[in-house]
């Protein structure tokens, strides 16, 4: 049967993924968003509607909810992928960057999502999340707080909603992504610059580069999220990958515990 979708962060990587797999076959009516042009596909298949959205402006996430609303008057599935990274120490990292880390990976997905409202009914929402919001890890905590907090919010929507509306958390750890890149450019201020967290910093950083190759491949979490999308009662959270298998175990330990091995681990593997 066919279905309809909005999906965010869709010129890149998981959001990419998922909306090729959608979109095949041409039965799907899918409204995907962009933010840069430019990256939009040289040929548009009929069943694609892109629409603007820059997921640091509340004004456009409005915008575009009253575009699609115009449109279609029922969504099926809701599917917020849009996201990236901010990185740095909790002691120097200026609270604007922290700022706008919750308005790409949390508050603009309530925006859309409360705004869509009207024409969500009997719906599924699949938030891609993250392994991070299992915990808190150093140097990428404002990723993990903003992915957790992602999480809280959507699982009271899914529990005081009155329209029959699931929500599922998907958590990969890592995927093959440009976001790895992204991140380190975008991070440069204080990876390369933090006096004191040098080691730490250069360490963090050249992880992040080797995940864009070491990474799942990304039709892992497009594969998961289309099946998810064709259950009559998925669970409520779904793990992608033994990274984020372990991020889960580890989250049940006491916090003295956890940050131990974290400590333990980071060290270990800076000195090798
Ligand atoms: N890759 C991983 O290892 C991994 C692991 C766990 C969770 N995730 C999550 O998966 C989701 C997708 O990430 P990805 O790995 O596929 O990275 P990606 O390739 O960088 O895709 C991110 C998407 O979000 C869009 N986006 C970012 N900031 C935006 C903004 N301000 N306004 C509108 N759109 C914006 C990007 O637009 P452009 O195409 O214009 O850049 C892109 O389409 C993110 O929420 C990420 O946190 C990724």
């Amino acid at each position: 049967m066919a279905k309809t979708y909005v999906i965010t962060g869709s010129t890149s990587g998981i959001g990419k993924a998922v909306l090729e797999k959608l979109s095949s076959g041409g039965e799907n009516l899918i409204f995907a968003g962009y933010r840069n042009d430019k990256k939009l596909p040289a040929e548009i298949p009929e069943n694609v509607q892109y629409f603007y959205i820059d997921m640091t402006d509340k004004k456009s996430v409005i915008d575009a909810c009253n575009n699609i609303k115009k449109q279609t008057n029922h969504i099926d599935t809701l599917i917020n992928v849009a996201g990236n990274v901010v990185a740095g120490p909790i002691e120097k990292i200026d609270t604007d960057r922290l700022r706008e880390q919750f308005d790409v990976n949390t508050f603009s997905h309530i925006e859309l999502t409360q705004n869509l409202m009207d024409i969500l009914q009997n719906s599924k929402i699949i938030n891609v999340s993250s392994m991070s919001s299992f915990g808190n890890f150093p140097f990428i905590s404002p990723y993990c707080a903003s992915k957790r907090a992602l999480d809280i919010f959507f699982n009271a929507l899914e529990l005081e909603n009155h329209k029959n509306i699931k929500v599922v958390s998907v958590k990969p750890g890592v995927i093959a992504t440009p976001i790895w890149e992204k991140s380190v450019n975008a991070n440069l201020e204080y990876l390369e610059n933090c006096k004191g967290y040098e080691k730490e910093l250069d360490f963090v950083k050249n992880n992040a580069l080797k995940n864009t190759k070491k990474g799942l491949p990304v039709l892992k979490v497009a594969d998961l999220i289309v099946k998810i999308d064709g259950l009559k009662n998925p669970k409520s959270s779904y793990t992608v990958g033994n990274d984020a298998k372990f991020a889960q175990i580890m989250s049940i330990l006491p916090q003295g515990l956890i940050n131990k091995i974290i400590k333990f681990g980071m060290k270990y593997r800076m000195d090798l």
